[in-house]
């Protein structure tokens, strides 16, 4: 089971230090949300800030790109230093060429569903991904309440994954805490972004510690 912070709800005038601090804490990757105003209603940051992050901690850098025809910036994520570059099916016409286009440049490829698009969407990109992402609130902003019907679509990938021999792990991010976490990773679930529930606590360690706790 790993778990990803997400930074969209840490200090940003203290970035780095936030990173280390959750690196510290024993996390396995920095979940890193871009947002581009357009695909999603809300404007984050872009590829300087993972470029920014990339000497300051050895976790895997796992990129959630919400931004519309995400294939015309693959190269610069890449560049800044992506470990796992993720791209919702929703915001290109082109899923296939986009995870080419990652795997091409010796980043993990991974693809992202929103609440509402079903799993047949990326059927002909499973084969070739390291990630599915399943968004478990409609994406955009940190602090939602984790929409239940999502449960069932982990299940289902989980199922896929079992039945075709495929490798992808199965994120789920949106209003993950303990007892969310808990229903996800029985349904399937293997990456756990957390965003508000752990940079919006006084102390972030003992939220990762209770979150660990309650996927053994
Ligand atoms: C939402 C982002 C999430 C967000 C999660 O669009 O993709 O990664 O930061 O925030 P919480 O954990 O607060 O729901
Ligand atoms: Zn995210």
């Amino acid at each position: 089971m790993k778990i990803a912070p997400s930074i969209l709800s840490a200090d940003f005038a203290r970035l780095g230090e936030e990173v280390k601090m959750v690196e510290d804490a024993g996390v396995d990757y920095i979940h890193i949300d871009v947002m581009d105003g357009n695909f999603v209603p809300n404007i984050s940051f872009g590829q300087v800030v993972v470029s920014a992050l990339r000497p300051v901690t050895k976790l895997p850098l796992d990129v959630h790109l919400m931004i519309a025809d995400p294939e015309n910036y693959i190269n610069d994520f890449v560049k800044a230093g992506a470990d796992i570059i993720m791209a919702h099916v929703e915001a290109t016409p082109h899923i296939h060429r986009v995870v080419q286009m990652i795997k091409a440049a010796g980043v993990k490829p991974g693809v992202v569903l929103n609440p509402g698009t079903p799993v047949e969407a990326i059927k002909y990109v499973l084969a070739d991904v390291d990630q599915v992402l399943v968004m478990t609130v409609n994406p955009g902003f940190g602090g939602q309440s984790f929409i239940e019907s999502t449960v069932e679509k982990i299940a289902e990938l989980d199922q896929l994954r079992k039945e075709q021999g495929y490798h992808y792990e199965i994120e789920v991010d949106g209003g993950i805490q303990p007892e969310t976490a808990k229903k996800c990773a029985e349904a399937g679930a293997d990456v756990f972004v957390a965003g508000s529930y752990i940079y919006g606590a006084d102390k972030p360690e003992e939220q990762i510690a209770a979150l660990r706790a309650a996927l053994n």
